[in-house]
């Protein structure tokens, strides 16, 4: 694809036409949306907590010992669209041990929703996929799902969900999860995107699996020396399913001076996975100065970010002290504009983290910030000589 296709509207553009580009995605693989995320983690019970108190999650479903598990135990937390499972393993052995003993607490399964879950499988495996699970169905007094799954990076996994005949609460063996513990959602909606952090010199095999194996279109491609200042130097290119609702940034590390923050994820998770979930919301300054009074923790933004910050991008309709008071950030592309915010990591090991983000036009993934972040960052250690 060209280099210069930076969106999808570039895309319909070109002499291919979206729909044409597509149109393999759409034969092949149509994805609804995403279903859920699940991570495996050392403790589910306190790990829901966390969520719902400082991120707004709600409790929606448990499974374990109490409806027939022997093995693991899940909790299923929900704001707005967003799903996610927290599983802990209950036993000393097992593949849910062994991810957690490698790469910490981590995203292990991203879900796609889709109509048909032997026929992606199908198609997929058929394409190159390796597989994870085999089309199974799974059932109980509120109908059947069919699930199946592919791997993705690392051993990350894409379970594709089949849902049409199924009424409870999540899944077969879901019981839902009663608490007397509430707090309100911060505004989370939906799941913008979600980031995979890979090796060295392997991007383009994962754009190129997403490309081939998936039927996604790539939108977006940074270089080095676009997300690099002397210390911290990524790649990144953006792969879109068909109707733009399921978006997969792929970063590599690139070579600065210092390690790459690409690199140190990968020496602490020991291998490619998910480095972020970006979350949704249509009024990020509520959304965030929630978060913050709920505990989470934000990258902080120093106040010289915002120094230049209307040359950089041009008229917003934010105040842009109410911003810098919440060390939102601001970015630009030719559809309009973005705000965003990263947490610090979540987990002990600097892994992952959350990003909170809200468009307001623009359909790109804030790489302006990244640069102005990080030289923000670096003019204050100049100042105290540091650098
Ligand atoms: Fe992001």
């Amino acid at each position: 694809m060209a280099a210069e296709i930076k969106n999808l509207k570039d895309l319909q553009n070109t002499e291919y036409g979206l729909k044409k580009l597509f149109s393999d995605a759409e034969d092949f693989l149509p994805l609804l949306g995403t279903d859920y995320v699940e991570l495996y983690v050392g403790n589910a019970k306190q790990a829901a907590h966390f969520y719902k108190t400082a991120f707004g999650f709600q409790s929606e479903a448990y499974a374990g010992l109490e409806t027939g598990l022997k093995d693991r135990v899940s909790y299923v937390i929900k704001q707005d669209k967003i799903k996610l499972v927290l599983t802990t393993p209950l036993t000393k052995d097992g593949p849910i041990n062994d991810h957690i003993n490698l790469h910490g607490d981590a995203a292990k399964v991203i879900a796609l929703w889709v109509d048909d879950a032997a026929s992606a499988f199908e198609e997929t495996t058929k394409r190159g996929a390796k597989p994870f699970l085999e089309p199974t169905r799974e059932e109980d007094g509120d109908g059947y799902i069919i699930k199946s799954g592919i791997y993705t990076y690392g051993e990350t996994v894409h379970m594709f969900i089949e849902r049409k005949n199924y009424n409870g609460i999540f899944l077969p063996g879901f019981t839902k999860w009663e608490s007397h513990y509430n707090p309100e959602p911060v505004g989370l909606k939906f799941i913008d995107h979600i980031v995979g952090n890979v090796g060295w010199d392997e991007m383009n095999t994962w754009c190129k699996f997403y490309a081939e194996v998936m039927g996604f279109a790539q939108i977006i491609s940074f270089a080095d020396d676009d997300i690099a200042t002397d210390y911290t130097a990524l790649m990144s290119k953006v792969m879109s399913n068909g109707n733009g609702r399921i978006k997969f940034p792929i970063n590599e590390p690139a070579k600065g001076k210092k390690k790459s923050q690409i690199e140190e994820y990968l020496d602490f998770y020991n291998g490619p996975g998910v480095q972020h979930l970006a979350l949704a919301t249509d009024d990020i300054v509520a959304t965030v100065s929630q978060m913050r009074d709920r505990g989470v923790e934000f990258l902080y933004v120093p106040d010289t970010y915002y120094d230049d910050i209307l040359e950089r991008v041009g008229d917003i309709d934010e105040d842009v002290e109410v911003l810098k008071k919440h060390g939102i950030l601001i970015d630009r592309d030719e559809e309009g504009y973005l705000l965003q915010l990263f947490t610090n990591n979540i987990l002990d090991r600097p892994t992952m983290f959350i990003e909170v983000i809200q468009r307001k036009g623009a359909q790109s993934f804030g790489v302006g910030n990244f640069k102005a972040l990080f030289e923000a960052i670096e003019r204050q250690q100049a100042r105290r000589g540091t650098l």
